[in-house]
């Protein structure tokens, strides 16, 4: 089977097209033949040598974490799976037994790891991290949830997003900020999205975004989304100068929850009116695989539609980290293994 492998850090051309031994599921494991599997910043960090997860021993590395395919060997005692399922993989790897684990949610296991192997034409997946996939929903639809809009789910949950609720989502045109734009929606509440690019705004707005704002100006930021009004919550995935920036504009009691760090690895925030307005600033990572149930149901139902901006074949999966690397993406790129 052939992979897209990560050779060294650096950019697009640092992945190569590798031929590797086809898979054999152990006890409890499945193989899978790979029709969509999504790109995530979090591939990306790993491709440029700027993961906690991934360091240079591990080179050469196959990374992708969202995986659509067809189950197509099982291991013994993975119960409930048959050759030919379509599956939808849940990256979320767990130990099972820590007080997290048992009381859940599960993304607070004190083992918390994510899957990589997704961007090969065969996966070798925990059996129990499969879920099934609704019929009418399409492997490279399935690939964009598993990262980007779980993770969006949880952290408008996470803020109590509800009807009538204006959300601030500073850089929504990638994987997490078209997910929290669109599941916004879904919760009725009203966003305001940002992007330095027109033509991605453009493509926001048809997505349903209720008010665009071009720049990534924090100081900018604040100003414009002042003359909107205070967002109830701001779904930060940038971290670096926004954290201030979306203090700033947050209502009174409101809620900020931060899942990454695009923008930088720090953040430096005033205290005093942090306190004196009753914010709450909540980290947040992932969700769970029941999460990622219930969005392969909402898009089953036609509560939305993921935004796969554009789709790739496994060759092409260098020229993708181009693309993000050099922000010409909108929403999630799937890249596409075998048909
Ligand atoms: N903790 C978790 O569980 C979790 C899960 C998923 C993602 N994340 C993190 O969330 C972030 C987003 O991930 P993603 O996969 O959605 O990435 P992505 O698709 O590459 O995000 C692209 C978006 O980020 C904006 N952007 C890129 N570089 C920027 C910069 N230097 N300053 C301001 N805006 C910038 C882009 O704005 P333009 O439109 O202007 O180009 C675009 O709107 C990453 O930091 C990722 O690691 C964390
Ligand atoms: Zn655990």
């Amino acid at each position: 089977m052939r992979a897209a492998v990560f050779t060294a850090f650096g950019g697009g051309d640092a992945v190569e097209i590798q031929e590797r031994p086809d898979l054999e599921p152990g006890a409890g494991e499945a193989v899978i033949d790979v029709h969509a599997a999504s790109l995530n910043r979090h591939d990306l960090w790993i491709l440029q040598g700027n993961s906690a997860m991934v360091s240079a021993e591990a080179l050469p590395f196959v990374s992708g974490l969202d995986a659509a395919g067809v189950v197509s060997a099982v291991g013994e005692g993975a119960d409930g799976l048959a050759e030919g399922d379509r599956v939808l993989l849940c990256p979320n790897e767990t130990c099972g037994i820590c007080r997290y684990c048992r009381e859940g949610p599960e993304m607070l296991c004190e083992q918390f790891s994510l899957y990589h192997g997704a961007f090969a034409e065969q996966a070798l997946v925990d059996a129990h991290r499969l879920l099934p996939l609704p019929a009418d929903v399409s492997y490279t639809d399935a690939a964009a949830l598993p990262t980007a809009y779980v993770t969006a789910w949880r952290m408008l949950q996470t803020a109590g997003v509800g009807p009538g609720d204006l959300v601030f989502v500073p850089g929504a045109t990638g994987g997490v900020g078209v997910a929290a734009v669109q599941l916004s929606s879904v919760l009725a509440a009203e966003t305001i999205g940002t992007s330095t690019s027109e033509r991605k705004l453009d493509r926001l707005e048809a997505v349903g975004c209720d008010h665009t704002i071009r720049s990534d100006d924090p100081d900018e930021l604040v100003d414009a989304v002042g003359s909107i009004g205070s967002p109830d919550a701001v779904m930060n995935h940038l971290g670096g100068e926004f954290t201030q920036a979306g203090l700033e504009m947050l209502r009174r009691g409101g809620t900020m929850v931060i899942c990454g760090r695009t923008a930088g690895d720090r953040s430096a925030f005033d205290v005093a009116p942090f306190f004196l307005q009753h914010h709450r600033i909540v980290g947040s990572t992932m969700g769970t695989q029941n999460d990622l149930a219930t969005l392969a149901d909402l898009v089953a139902d036609g509560a939305f539609e993921p935004l796969v901006g554009e789709t790739y074949a496994l060759e092409e999966t260098g020229a993708a980290f181009d693309d993000m690397l050099e922000r010409d993406a909108f929403g999630k790129l799937v890249v596409e293994p075998s048909e």
